[in-house]
Formats: structure tokens, sequence, C-alpha cells
């Protein structure tokens, strides 16, 4: 348990910019920050941060909160997880009662697997600097290898002994189960049950999340035996995702924040060799093929990236997919190509740091080029050749989601190839009308529509008008309804919104109101928007009728009532235990809706009394709109009420009676709303 005083001072470290910004690449806008959400896919920023107000929110994906729930968001941490995360991260301590075996044993799953996988990467670091069997095999294999004692340790290299259980006993005697060390691949069971150490004589080296900790492993032999496979790799577990990770992210983050721009490599010794060197941008996909989420991980930190493979064959067409991949994501792609025989890892151990940069920069080009030159030399003069290369070209360049640079690439590969632009773009189109085609295809399937009416029109019309005519039709009445219904719904929220957002941001505020004394004279009263906006809903007992929204109003209530008309703060409110409700104060505080974007920035400053009077007026007419609503939405029911039949005469009038004396209201506030605004 932490206790509450040190959760305080970890809470009053923590600096939102700060903790978003280890994972994320945040840009200055205004007081705000902003950068592309970690927590969805999306090629233009939408996700802010709020350095003053200690908060983030995306807008794309709608997640917000704290310092402490975006890491339990990102990296899937229970809420002490989370709070120890930042503890480590500010240096401060957090007293941990020894364990014993039982409570290791209630420590969540995933955590186990994490303590495991921490075990076994200090278990591997020691026999590596310590055992003489280390030191004599794997510390002179990489010492052979040219990395440098400094490059071992920032990567956390290892090595596991001969032996046939050493790491499975001195876990076992640790206490950590069987079932763990087998589920993190750690041991494998034979057929006599017996566990064994998976990565025995082998060289290791740690794979680690993106936030450092040590979620799988990668073992390299020593002999040159071609019968045992080169790396044995951990098995994917609850902790390590393999299409998900990216080798060396977490020492190479900063870096590619700060150079924007991320060198992708195949290998474990391609990473180490080129930090070495001091190239320190760079990840690598560990053998496996590209995948869409290891683009995700590293398109949070840079939108371009440079790939480095090795001249092989086996390289070349492994960077086509991978090019490819990348451009639809919408990321700036170069290549650069090592010399026959070179791959990163020995160009980089060959040559000085001023040889290694000169050579990465003159040799990196962007895609058109890196295929023309590569593809250009079977081509000669075979003129069916040239079309599959122009036509492999403009697959590439139709992958770009962004218009501009495709044209950009247009242009490029006209000027390359020596084709006039026009006929590009020609092609181009056509491509992308058969790509469109056939994303139509796949959604009138999902969606069971019959006849496949939209793609045949796209076949004959222009592509641009079907879209829109299409989705009108499929739209049937029932769809409207729900459609309607939703709508109302969705008013509601809103005026509930501005109102909430009123408490929330202005809340402690001063406003100055009219009031009608019990003779009927005007009235004016000074006192804060919170009360005000609290002692109008409550006057004509008016809820909510959003649960969320009810919820954050009653907290509003709550502490008028039990605190002396207390309002809380933003700080305050983020102390409350409920996500949900969190994460609606975020965004509302948020949505810049109804308040003019200058009168907010006027606000930020002392506010003079020109915008005393703004604020009246709008805490005024807040009020107002949601009053309207509530009558426009009694009157509404009235009048089924009055359409149903069977209805006694009694009832009618009572009806009738209501339903007039709410219109009345209603030219009244009406009235009053005109005046504010003149
Ligand atoms: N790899 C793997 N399993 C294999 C072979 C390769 O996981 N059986 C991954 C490793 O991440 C490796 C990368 O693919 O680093 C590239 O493979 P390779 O070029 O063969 O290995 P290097 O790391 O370059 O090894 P070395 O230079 O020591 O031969
Ligand atoms: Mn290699």
């Amino acid at each position: 348990m932490i206790s509450n005083e040190v959760k305080q001072q970890i809470l009053d470290a923590a600096r939102i910019e700060e903790v978003v910004g280890d994972f994320v690449t945040l840009k200055r806008r205004g007081t705000n920050l902003i950068g592309l959400c970690p927590f969805h896919n999306e090629k233009t920023p939408s996700f802010i941060v709020s350095p003053a107000k200690g908060i983030y929110k995306c807008f794309g994906c709608g997640k917000g909160g704290d310092a402490v729930s975006f890491l339990m968001e990102h990296d899937q941490l229970t809420y002490p997880e989370a709070l120890r995360a930042l503890a480590r991260k500010y240096g401060i301590t957090v007293e941990e009662a020894p364990r014993t075996a039982e409570q290791i044993q209630q420590l969540n799953h995933r955590e186990s697997l994490f303590q495991i996988s921490a075990f076994a990467e200090t278990f591997f670091k020691e026999k590596l600097w310590q055992s003489e069997e280390g030191q004599r095999i794997g510390l002179a294999y990489f010492r052979e290898r040219g990395f440098s004692d400094a490059t071992i340790e920032a990567f956390a290299l290892g090595y596991s002994p001969q032996g046939w259980d050493v790491l499975t006993q001195a876990a076992l005697k640790q206490t950590y189960s069987r079932e763990a060390l087998v589920e993190c691949g750690l041991s494998i069971e034979n057929e006599q049950k017996k566990l064994y150490d998976r990565f025995r004589g082998r060289v290791i080296f740690p794979i680690q999340s993106l936030s450092g900790r040590v979620i799988a492993f990668g073992g390299r032999v020593l002999s040159t035996e071609k019968t045992k496979a080169k790396y044995v790799n951990s098995p994917e577990s609850v902790i390590y995702n393999k299409s998900q990770v990216l080798y060396g992210i977490f020492q190479a983050k900063r870096e590619i924040i700060a150079k924007d721009m991320a060198y992708l490599v195949e290998g474990y010794t391609d990473v180490i060799s080129l930090h070495q060197a001091g190239i320190t941008n760079v990840v690598a996909s560990s053998g496996t093929s590209l995948t869409q989420d290891q683009i995700k991980l590293v398109s949070r930190f840079t939108r371009n990236i440079t790939i480095l493979y090795d001249g092989d064959a086996a390289g070349i067409k492994a960077s086509f997919r991978g090019i490819n991949m990348l451009l639809e994501q919408g990321l700036n792609v170069r290549v650069v190509l090592f010399p026959d025989g070179h791959d990163p890892d020995s160009f980089s151990r060959t040559h000085s740091i001023d040889e290694i940069t000169a050579y990465l920069n003159e040799q990196a080009v962007d895609f058109i080029r890196f295929k023309t030159q590569l593809l250009l030399k079977d081509v000669g003069n075979d003129p069916i050749k040239r079309a599959e290369l122009i036509e492999n070209i403009v697959e590439s360049i139709a992958l770009i989601p962004d218009e501009i640079y495709r044209a950009v690439y247009v242009q490029e590969c006209s000027r390359i190839l020596h084709i006039e632009e026009p006929d590009l773009i020609s092609r181009l189109n056509k491509v992308l009308r058969q790509r469109y085609k056939q994303k139509l295809r796949e959604e009138e399937r999902r969606s069971g529509a019959s006849g496949g009416a939209v793609s045949e029109a796209v076949e004959t019309g222009s592509v641009a008008d079907v879209g829109a005519d299409a989705l009108t039709d499929r739209l049937s009445a029932t769809q409207r309804q729900v459609d309607a219904v939703a709508l109302e719904q969705q008013r509601d929220d809103t005026l509930e919104r501005s109102i909430l957002r009123l408490l929330i941001c202005h809340g402690r505020e001063t406003t100055t109101q009219c009031f009608l004394d019990e003779d009927g004279n005007e009235l004016e009263e000074a006192m804060s928007v919170g009360l005000y906006v609290l002692r109008e809903l409550e006057e004509d007992e008016m809820q909510f009728s959003d649960a969320v929204n009810q919820k954050i109003l009653s907290v509003f209530q709550k502490s008028a009532t039990e605190n002396g008309n207390y309002v809380p703060t933003l700080e305050d409110l983020m102390q409350l235990e409920d996500e949900t409700v969190k994460n609606r104060i975020v965004d509302i505080s948020y949505t810049p809706h109804e308040i003019s974007p200058v009168w907010e920035k006027k606000l930020i400053r002392v506010p003079t009394e020109a915008d005393a009077r703004i604020l009246n007026r709008i805490v005024l007419e807040t009020m107002a709109n949601f009053k309207l609503r509530q009558l426009e939405k009694t009157e509404r029911a009235l009048s089924d009420r009055l359409k149903a039949t069977g209805l006694s005469d009694d009832d009618c009038l009572e009806c009738l009676r209501h339903k007039k004396a709410c219109e009345a209201v209603r030219r009244v506030l009406s009235e009053k709303i005109r005046r504010i605004l003149v």
C-alpha cells in the first residue's frame, strides 16, 4: 500500500506534459501542447495536453484524464502500478514490504510475468559480468563483436549458462512458479515433466517495452554450428505481443523525437552497433516483417522513417513491402541500401561516425528513386518491363493518403522516369478508382446490401457523387427514427454540458445577476457562478437526463450543501475515483462551445469589467437555454397527451392549463434572452 502522503507527493511531482512526453511527441500550441494520439490511429494531431490543468484529452477517440490515468491506459497498469511508475520517474521512494511467497502468488498474472522477466534479466546480466563461464564465453563474444562495456550495459545484454536448468532452478528457489516460467518461455517442459532453460548457452538480448520493462528475450548461439538456430526468442505471452514491439524503442524514443526521424533496421545487432556509433534513433522489427502495430508505435514519435536494409535480395524484397505499409500510414519513407555484403551492423563497425553519417545522408533516397534505381537495372530497353516498373511505382503512390504528397511524388516520378505528368495522373486515378470500388464492395458485403448498386454506379458515374446518394437510400425509416431520438438526446447533452462547463471552468468566478424580490422589484446580487447555477437548477427542480452528467452535477450539489457552498476546482474533481465521470469532466473542460475563443483567452488575464459583463450574459443565456429546452419538452409531452384518446375532460383542462403556463414562461424567457443579446 502507498500511503496517502506519498501518493500526494507523487501527484504533486507529476507533470502531465513530461509523463505524456515520454511517449508522444508534443508541440506547443498556445498554452497547450498537441500531438498524435497514442490510443488510436491518426494522421493529424487531435491529442491535447494542458500543463496548466494537468490533464490530456484526445478529440479523436475521446480518451482523457490526468497523468495517472494516462499511464494506466497507455501501459495497461492498475492505479497503484501507475503511481509506482510515476514515483520511479520522479525519484520518489515508495516503501515496499518484502514479498512473501503468498504475496507473490497474489500479484496479478501480468505483473508476475513482468517480475519473472525482470528477475531473469538480472540473472543473465550477473552471469555475464560475474560468472567465470559468462565472462569467458559471453562477454568475450560481445567484446569480440566490438561492443563496448557501456553498450552492453545500455542494452542490458546478458548470458545464459550452458547448464541444463541453471536459470529455472534459481527462479524456482525464489518462489517463482513453474507455470509462470513456462508461460513467459524462460523454461521449457520436457516429456518427463522436467523444466529446462530455453536460452541455455546463449548470449541474451532483452526486449524492452516502450517504458523500459523487460517483456521478452532473444538468445543468440555462440557456436557456428549450423544445426542450431542462430536466434531463439521468447514465445508470445500476455506481456509480449511480438507484432507490437520494436526492439530498441525504449533507448531510441528521445532521439527519435529530437531528430524527428527514425531509422528502421532488421536486427538486434544493427540497433546496437549503430547506437554505439552514436546514431541512437534506431529501432528494429526483429526479424519479423513489419506490422501495422509497429508502424503505429514508431509514428507516435515521428512521421519520417528511413529504412536501412542490407543489399541482398531478401532484404530488398522485404523493404518493398515495408515501404508500401509505411506509405499507407501516411509516413514519409526514405531508404538506404548498404554496399553488397554489408548490413548496418557490419558497416557501422568498420566505418567512422563521420563516414556513417555521411553515407546515411547521401544515400537516403525517397521510395520512387529507390525502386527506380533497383528495378531500372532489369528493365533495359524492354517496354513491357518498363510499364511494369511504372505500374509498381504508381501503385505505391496511390497508397499515400495525403493528396498533396501524392502530387509531389507524381512530379518526382515524372522527372525520374521521363513520363508526362498528366499520363501519370490518369494512371494514378485509375488505381485509386479501383481501390475505392474494392473498398465499397467490401463495405457492401459487410453491411449485407444487395445488388452491388454502389460499386456499379462507381463504374459508370463519377465517384464523388455516388457516395452520398447511396447512403441516403440506405437510410430506412426506422433508421431515421433512431436518429431522431439520438438527436434529441444529443441536444440535451449539449445543454447539460454547457452548464457543467460553467461549473467546472468558471464556477468560482463572480457573477452579478438580477432577481425579483417578494414585491416584484428587480434586485442585483453578486455570487459565484457555481452557486447561481445550482440555485437556478434547484429552484425549478431540474435534473440532467444523462446519467454521467447528473453524477457530475451531484458532486457540485453535494459539495455546496456539505462544505459551506464550496465550489470544487478541477483539481478537486480529478481526485474522484469514477473513471467515466473523470473522463467526462476532462471532456467538458476541453470542449469550447457556446463561449467564443476570444473571450476564453481573455479570461486567462484578470477579468476586466467588460469580461465580467460577458460572463454574466453567458451564465444567464446558458441557464435560460436549458430552461427553454425543459419547457419545450414538457409542452411536447402535454401535446402528446392531449392527442391521446380517452382523456377525461378534467384531465384535458388541466393539460391545457399547464401548457398555457409553460408557453407564458417560455415567452418571458425568450424575451429575456433577446434583451441580453441586444
Ligand atoms: N532473427 C530471429 N530469429 C532468427 C533469425 C533472425 O529472431 N532465427 C531476428 C533477430 O532479431 C536478428 C534479426 O532477425 O537480429 C536479423 O537476423 P540476422 O541478420 O540473421 O541476425 P544478426 O542480428 O545480424 O546477427 P549476426 O550479425 O550476429 O549474424
Ligand atoms: Mn548481422
